[in-house]
């Protein structure tokens, strides 16, 4: 049966939350490049996403002033926390486990998307600041999303151009129609489970680095050629002919380039300028170079964001979880939009084994467990 690999051009559901179509990202409406081109600030994004329309001045003040109020974590789950943290190395294991935690912690008034949109980056910042051996970092009032998001993580505050950057970076992460972990947390949110179940489902789809794993991997990649000793086409030879993808290559919708890297590839040179990482950056720009002449492949969000995090100065297993960060504005909108739909996600499989198959009688499997009804005399209940 000739079934599209991985549900490949297969439209699932209807949504008026963002869109792909003509290799263009689109937000409710609004092109990306224009809500880059009019600096509209990521909180007003989120609000975009959710509402599908842009909020009044009014509104964002409100809506800004109500995520500062959520920016902090119970004692009780700070804990919580260190104690996992000694176990989960991972930081995108140990966001999975804390959202999870956060879901059975919450009471029920406080389980609501800005809350939650909030606590994610506390909870990123907090995993940054524990494994650094560091105390906790009070958000900062003055401060907007973005600008407490690079002062959280890296304990400076940011100046006003690369808290412009790092808005925009924000916002093109915000959502992406039905990609991999959204479609993750839909098909849990059509079963009407709780927000914070949907989100744990997403985080763990966003981990794998076909998905949004790949921003860590394209840091270990170039950092795998500059110790390697070989020529940029010898690494990537060597790795193509063993049928191994390069990270930060390649997408399922956008087959002559990603958008957003568009804007990325600026942001990374911008970043890798100030921070005196264009060493790196050139690296890049040569892998760019040569996946293009042999495969015919373009860089999607993944590749240059890697860039833009290394010169903010975080590890590098922070990536994905920075990612998830501005997803969870995404994910919480096709949560509520999945929800409203009102109906199960629960598609067919083509079943390619036998049937009509018989317990062979020589097993004689059920004398094997520990009280079976046979060796009890076949008794009436
Ligand atoms: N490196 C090397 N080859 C790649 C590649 C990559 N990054 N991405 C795609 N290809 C090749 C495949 O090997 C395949 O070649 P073939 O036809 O000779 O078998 C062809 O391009 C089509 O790839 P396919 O995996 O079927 O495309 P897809 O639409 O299913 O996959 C991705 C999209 C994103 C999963 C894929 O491009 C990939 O794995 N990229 C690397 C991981 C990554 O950066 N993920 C982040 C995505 S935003």
């Amino acid at each position: 049966m000739d079934l599209p690999k991985g549900l490949a051009g297969v439209v699932i559901a209807d949504t008026a939350i963002s869109s792909t179509k003509n290799d263009m990202l689109t937000y409710a409406g609004y092109p990306i490049t224009e809500l880059i081109a009019n600096n509209v600030p990521y909180e007003a994004v989120v609000f975009l996403l959710w509402h599908q329309r842009l909020p009044t001045n009014a509104e964002l003040k409100n809506f800004r002033a109500a995520l500062f109020a959520e920016m902090g974590l119970a004692p009780d789950f700070l804990d919580t926390l260190k104690k996992i943290s000694k176990i989960q190395r991972h930081p995108m294991s140990l966001l999975r486990t804390s959202v999870s935690f956060l879901g059975s912690t919450e009471s029920k008034a406080e389980s609501n998307a800005t809350a939650i949109q909030a606590k994610m980056l506390m909870i990123v910042a907090m995993i940054v600041r524990l494994r650094a051996g560091k105390k906790p970092l009070k958000a900062r009032r003055k401060l907007d999303f973005a600008g407490n998001f690079v002062y959280l993580l890296t304990g400076k505050v940011p100046s006003a151009a690369e808290n412009d950057l790092f808005n925009k970076v924000l916002l093109l992460h915000a959502d992406h129609e039905f990609n991999a972990s959204t479609f993750t947390a839909r098909v849990a949110a059509s079963t009407n489970a709780d927000e914070y179940s949907c989100l744990t489902a997403a985080i763990c789809a966003l981990k794998g680095p076909l998905h949004g794993g790949a921003n860590e991997q394209v840091y270990l990649l170039l950092d795998g050629i500059r110790s390697s000793g070989q020529t940029v086409a010898e690494y990537l030879d060597s790795r193509l002919a063993n049928h191994e993808k390069i990270m930060g290559f390649g997408h399922r919708i956008y087959k002559h380039g990603d958008p957003r890297a568009f804007y990325l590839h600026d942001y990374a040179k911008i970043m890798a300028q100030h921070y005196d990482q264009m060493a790196l950056f050139n690296l890049a720009e040569a892998v760019a170079a040569y996946m293009w002449q042999t495969k015919q492949l373009k860089p999607n969000v993944d590749f240059y964001a890697a860039i833009i995090y290394h010169c903010l100065g975080v590890p590098h297993d922070i990536f994905t979880p920075i990612f998830a960060i501005s997803r969870t504005a995404g994910w919480l909108a096709h949560i509520r939009e999945q929800k409203a739909a009102s109906y199960l996600i629960r598609p067919s499989s083509h079943y390619t084994g036998v049937y009509d198959k018989k317990v062979p009688s020589e097993l004689q499997l059920s004398d094997l467990t520990p009280r079976s009804f046979k060796q009890e005399g076949g008794a009436a209940l």
